[in-house]
This record gives structure tokens, sequence and C-alpha cells, in this order.
């Protein structure tokens, strides 16, 4: 963890960041100081001579030479245009040069008139949320199992360097900066689940995992497992696990933040701990990236963690369906007939179509326990890499003005959503001859019929679906985004709910 000290001097630290624009770098030339020492020349050489010309992103790294009490002078190019999404962008880039010179203090200063006004247009509290994200979601690293320790690197701390009526306003900051740290834990969080291989984390463990935040949050949880399960009638998620000697388990969290409204948010995450394909096996190539099949339970997880631990006065019911998905000689069979809780039978065409069988149960659970808008996150289908790559989520919905929060939100959180169409004639392909539905509708609209059949099971109450399978987990690092699973959705999901209340 980083200690974040805010003060109108310097304190010893290894390096000093400053944020500059072009136009500052131009009155350099007039002689208007930047940093009022030698490293001015320096610095305006690098800028003459198409060094460091302050465009997007860019971070130059100044050795000082004893010329002022910092190792290190970071340079990095703000342009007030990009606003809050740019400077997470920016400290993202930030991380990497402070991760690689091992730093363990840094002083940012904002103690610059040009910039206090431009940050103060933007925000205050949104601009320095938004910087301490970038940083410090992009120095997350991932656990690794290697038989040597593995050394993290931590930035121990963080000075910020501020004027007296920057000073002033100093609560301001603070909490900014304690809602970053919350927003930061919550996705790591998410994204450590996600990072966990299949034979760590079984839904037995997922469970386990649930419990333990639970009791740190002191929520309420429920935890259902297999006998339970066949009480409850929920033969989907049953089906979907009979294959695994790892039982199925359902997780249900309740959070409690305004007793007096009814309103209560249903967010229902898919928690296959792996998928195979089941019967339909997958091809091997790849395969080992299906650990993180379970990144929309834990997107929901590290939301409910954000929300709880900032104490937003909101009900949240949190329900994760988990399952192992494998092939045995008890597994679900393409031509089964199965039971979901809500009545409703599924004909089986294909295995591994298992998300939005145990999502089923899922929104099912959620409603029974007294939600009355839903959000599921699930990464449902390989279509919706097709379609959007991996840079957005896709999104179906019954409910056009809670689709419209969920972009807005996303808007906030740098987190992209597209919309899909949901046209009633899409849920042709999902009728079957024998059941209510069948579980695939085939290629065409892949990742809208995968939708459509969780939303079949929303009892008319306003939905949004958000497919995660292309953002949840990358092959290679992204502005904040490290390689590996992304913890996607947790900071959408918390600003949803806390926009909306
Ligand atoms: N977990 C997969 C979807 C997935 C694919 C996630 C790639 C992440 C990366 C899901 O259970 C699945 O297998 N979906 C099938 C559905 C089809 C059989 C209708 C798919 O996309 O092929
Ligand atoms: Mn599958
Ligand atoms: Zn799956």
């Amino acid at each position: 963890m980083t200690t974040y000290t805010y003060g109108n001097k310097e304190q010893p630290s290894d390096a000093l960041l400053l944020l500059v624009n072009k136009q500052q770098l131009q009155q350099l030339k007039q002689g208007a100081p930047i940093v009022g020492t030698a490293l001015d020349q320096h610095i305006l050489s690098m800028f003459e001579n198409e060094q460091f010309s302050a465009k997007a992103n860019q971070v130059a790294v100044i050795a000082t030479l004893g010329l002022i009490n910092e190792r290190y002078l970071l340079l990095a190019a703000y342009s007030e245009e990009d606003g809050a999404d740019g400077l997470r962008e920016l400290f993202a880039a930030i991380a990497k040069q402070v991760k690689s010179l091992r730093l363990a203090s840094l002083s940012l200063s904002l103690n610059n008139a040009e910039l206090e006004t431009s940050l103060s247009t933007q925000g205050v509290h949104h601009s320095v949320q938004a910087m301490i994200e970038g940083l410090q979601l992009a120095l997350y690293e991932r656990t690794v199992m290697k038989k040597e320790d593995q050394k993290f690197y931590n930035l121990q701390a963080l000075n910020f360097v501020l004027n007296d009526s920057q000073l002033a306003n100093v609560a301001m900051y603070e909490a900014a900066v304690n809602e970053a740290e919350h927003m930061v834990q919550s996705v790591k969080l998410a994204r450590d689940l996600t990072n966990m291989s299949g034979n760590d984390l079984t839904p037995e463990r997922l469970t386990f995992y649930a419990e333990q935040l639970a009791d740190e949050l002191e929520l309420d949880i429920e935890v259902l497992d297999e006998w339970t399960l066949a009480e409850e009638n929920m033969g989907a998620l049953l089906g979907v696990g009979q294959g695994s000697v790892n039982p199925p388990r359902m997780i249900v969290i309740h959070y409690e933040g305004d007793p007096s409204s009814d309103e209560k948010w249903g967010l229902v995450g898919k928690g296959i701990t792996f998928d195979t394909g089941g019967i339909s096996l997958k091809p091997a190539a790849n395969m080992e990236e299906m650990i993180s099949d379970m990144g929309g339970a834990a997107a929901v997880l590290g939301a409910l963690r954000a929300i709880a631990s900032m104490k937003l006065a909101v009900n949240v019911v949190v329900v994760i369906p988990t399952a192992e998905n494998m092939p045995s000689d008890r597994a679900l069979k393409p031509g089964d007939v199965i039971t979901t809780m809500s009545g409703y039978t599924v004909e089986i065409v294909n295995t591994d179509a298992e998300g939005r069988l145990v999502l089923a149960d899922g929104m099912t659970t959620a409603i029974k326990r007294g939600a009355t808008k839903l959000v599921d996150v699930a990464t449902l289908t390989g279509a919706v890499l097709v379609a959007l790559g991996t840079e957005a989520t896709g999104a179906i919905t019954n409910d056009e003005q809670l689709m419209q929060q969920v972009i807005a939100a996303s808007t906030r959180s740098g987190e992209r959503v597209w919309q899909f169409p949901a046209y009633d004639e899409y849920k042709k392909l999902i009728r079957s001859d024998v059941a209510d539905l069948k579980n695939s509708g085939g290629r065409h609209g892949g990742t809208i019929t995968g939708g459509l059949f969780v939303g079949h099971f929303a009892q008319g109450k306003p939905w949004v679906h958000l497919d995660i399978a292309g953002t949840a987990f990358l092959s290679n690092s992204r502005k904040w985004e490290t390689k590996g699973a992304t913890g996607v959705m947790v900071r959408t999901l918390y600003q949803l709910i806390s926009e909306n209340d």
C-alpha cells in the first residue's frame, strides 16, 4: 500500500513528477521557468530537439544530478482536452517509469497556477481520482507460482505538493484519493481472483473467497450447496456442474445500505471457474484462458467491495452461480432437457453454452431475494470478440433507461460498453421444439441470442447484460489494464450504482 501525504513543500522523495503542456514549453523559451534551476535549460533543449514534445502520454525521465532534491525529474505531458480519461491513461504511462526506476517515493506537484485552473474546471475530485486509479491499476502485478518468492514492487509514498489555496481544500484531495484507493483495491481483488488457475479456484474455493469478503465487509452471505440447489430446483446450475467432481454452488451476498428503500440492485456474475466446454469440448488452443470464465463473478464481488466499503446508501444483492464445466460420464449431453429454477425448460444443444444456463438460475435467485433491477456480467460468448474485439464490452437490455445509465457510468469509468440490438426476431433463434428454449441459437448474432437467453429470466424487470468475454482477460497490457485479468466492470458497476441510488 502507498501512504499519501499533502503539503506545500516537497517531501524528500526519489522523484519529482511535473505535469506540463506544450504551452508551458513554449513559454519556457521566453524565460518562464518550469523547475527554476539549470534543469530548465535541459528541458528546453529536449523540447527543441524534439526529444520531449509533450505529445499525448509522453513521459520523460531526467536525472537531476543534485540540481534538485529528488534524484529524478519526471516530466509528463498533460493536455486539458483529454479530461479524466487522459489523466488515467497518462498516469498509467507514468506508472511504467515509476516501476522501472523502482521508486520508493514520488512527489506529485499540482502547485502550478495553470494546472490548478485546468483541474478545477475539470473537477478536482474526478481528476485526482483518475490519476491515482491510472497509476495504481497499472502498477498491479499478477501473483505467480514460482519456486522463488515473488518480489512485488510497491510505491511506498506519494506526496502531493500543493499551494496554500489547494491545501485549504485538502479534504477534497484526500476524499478523491480515498475513493480511488477503494476502486483500485476492488479491481485488484477481481483481477487476483480471475488470474487464479482452475486447480486453485474451484467453485468451493471461490465460495471461500466470497465468504472472506463478506466477513471483512460484515455482510450476510448465503451459500447454497448441491443438496440445497436440488431442493430449490436449480436444474440449470446443477446440470452444468454435474460433470465435475468439484460441486457447484450458488453464492448470495446481501448489502443493505438503504433500509428505507424498496429498490434493490441485483448483480449476477457468471462464475464458471473453468470452462472446458464439457461434452461439446473446446479445441486445445488457448483453452488455458478459460480460467477467466469467472470474470463476471469477480466483477460483481469487486463492485460489492467498492460499494460496501464506500458505504453507499443503496441495496444490493450479489448472486454468483459457480460451477466447473467438465466432460465426464455424468456430464450434461447435447439433447438433454433440463428444468431451471423458474420452471422454464431448456434443450441442451451445446454444452459449451453453459454460462447462460447458470445465469438463468442466478437471475431467478436474485429476483427471489428481492432484486428490482438486474445487471448480469459474464464472459458469455466468443462472438462478442468477433463483433467488438477487445475494445468494448457488449451489452443487451430490455430497458433503454437502465441501458443509458450503464453507458453513462461506463463513460465515467473509461470502460467502454457497446449496446447490441435486442429485436424480438432474434428470440426465434433460441426457440426449441421440445423445451421452452434451447441453449444455443447457432453462430448468427451469437452475443445477442446469448444475452436474450439470460433476459428470458428477468421476469420483465429492468435488466442489462454485459458480455465481457473480450474485455476480461487480455494477452497484452494496455493503458491501466495489465496483461491477464483486467477486473473490467468493477468501476463501471460502482459508478452506475453510486450515480443512480
Ligand atoms: N466462456 C465461453 C465464452 C468465451 C470465449 C469467453 C472466449 C472468453 C473468451 C462460453 O461459455 C462459450 O463457450 N460460449 C460459446 C457459446 C456457443 C456454444 C453458443 C461460444 O462463444 O462459442
Ligand atoms: Mn462455454
Ligand atoms: Zn463459459
